[in-house]
């Protein structure tokens, strides 16, 4: 093998997307997949690759740094792509403290045990920390983030992910660790946690149930196809340049409110219901504490400097989202059984 590459949060939704691009086009590269399997991990996502020649997985915890260094020991990784975190705004209201151990002290750990395995002889090594545009804060009416915007984190997660984000500069700085860090948009697609926006809505249009839009709707995010992302890690895992930051997004803002009766727009020709029926299930309900108003990312630099840019639409993407949700409704019945229940009550009752 030319390369091993350590991949964390590999059986979540972006980072599944992230090994399958990498397993099948990398054919030469090891990919081992480091997940503690938490609620948001599944190894269902990752069905056809599983016996591959080049994949390995790993269950291990990012919060335990003895046995960080035991994975970092036993595979040598030349690259760290580190996706693993606790990802959800809602959940990081209701409880912080696992925001601050995984994102915080798990992303700590994996610095750790890359700096002492590379010995700080760092040719030919990389350590890439995926981040998200929420570390910048909200924006007003107008305006983009750029990788320049300072940060103004305004929930326990994005608050954790900015401190992830300052430990992985202060490593590079201090210690000449050779990193990229990427700043994303809101992503969607198959394989998608249905505590989130899109999937959540999606699963209960199918089931009959409330939609519960928060507070007036009217919040925006920017949004971009989850193998879009995985192409944008790829290419910034490969030719970024080392130190640089690079925001990536989709284009494509939407108010909660428009993308919610898109969504039901398309939920009822694809089930056959009569036009309107799920427009019907639109409930507004008390709104997220701290809520950040509007997201909106400047892209440029990656589209500039690395040729990058979106190559689904969002009208193509939803329908893709859409129709996987569809045809797997086992997987969607699997992930929304036992402690699911339980949060959605708390979350929403
Ligand atoms: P996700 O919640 O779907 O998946 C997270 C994965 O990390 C899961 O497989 C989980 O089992 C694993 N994990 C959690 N805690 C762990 C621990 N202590 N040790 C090992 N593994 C652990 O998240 P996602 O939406 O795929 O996000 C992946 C990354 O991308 C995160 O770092 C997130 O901050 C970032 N991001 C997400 C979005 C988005 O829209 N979803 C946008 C920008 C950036
Ligand atoms: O911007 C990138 C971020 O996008 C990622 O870093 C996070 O990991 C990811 O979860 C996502 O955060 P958001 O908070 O923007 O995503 P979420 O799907 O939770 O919410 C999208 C918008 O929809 C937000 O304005 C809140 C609103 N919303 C969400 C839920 C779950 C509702 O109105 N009702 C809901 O039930």
């Amino acid at each position: 093998m030319k390369k091993t590459l350590l991949i964390t949060g590999g059986a979540g939704f972006i980072g599944s997307h992230v090994v399958r691009l990498f397993v099948n086009k990398y054919p030469d590269y090891k990919i081992v997949n480091l997940d503690a399997l938490t609620y948001a991990g599944n190894l269902e996502n990752l069905k056809d690759i599983e016996h591959a020649p080049n994949y390995e997985f790993v269950r291990a915890d990012i919060t335990e740094p003895a046995t960080m260094n035991a994975v970092f020991e036993k595979y040598r990784p030349d690259g760290v792509i580190h996706l693993a975190a606790e990802s959800h705004v809602d959940r990081s209201i209701a409880d912080p403290n696992a925001f601050i151990q995984t994102n915080v002290m798990g992303t700590a750990n994996l610095l750790n045990a890359a700096r002492y395995l590379w010995k700080d002889n760092y040719e030919g090594k990389r350590f890439y920390h995926v981040s998200t545009d929420e570390v910048y804060g909200s924006l007003g009416e107008t305006g983009f983030f750029l990788e320049t915007t300072p940060y103004d984190p305004q929930s326990p997660y994005s608050a954790s992910k900015a401190a992830s984000d300052h430990l992985v500069r202060a490593y590079g700085n201090t210690y000449h660790l050779p990193f990229v860090l990427t700043n994303c948009s809101n992503n969607y697609g198959p394989n998608h946690f249905p505590e989130k926006l899109i999937p959540l809505f999606i699963n209960n249009i199918r089931n009959n149930k409330p939609l519960p839009v928060y507070g007036d709707g009217k919040y925006t995010r920017d949004w971009l196809y989850v193998v879009d992302h995985a192409r944008a890690i790829d290419m910034v895992f490969h030719n970024g340049k080392n130190g640089e930051t690079y925001n990536i997004g989709g284009f494509n803002e939407w108010q909660n409110i428009e993308l919610v009766k898109l969504l039901c727009k398309k939920m009822d020709e694809k089930l056959h219901r009569e036009e309107g029926t799920s427009a019907h299930l639109i409930t507004y309900i008390k709104d997220r504490p701290g809520h950040d108003r509007r997201y909106a990312i400047d892209a440029n630099k990656i589209k500039n400097e690395l040729g990058w840019e979106p190559s689904v639409t969002f009208e193509e993407g939803l329908d893709k989202t859409i129709d996987w949700y569809l045809a797997n409704e086992e997987w969607l019945n699997h992930v929304t059984s036992g402690d699911y229940q339980k949060y959605y009550q708390e979350q929403y009752s």
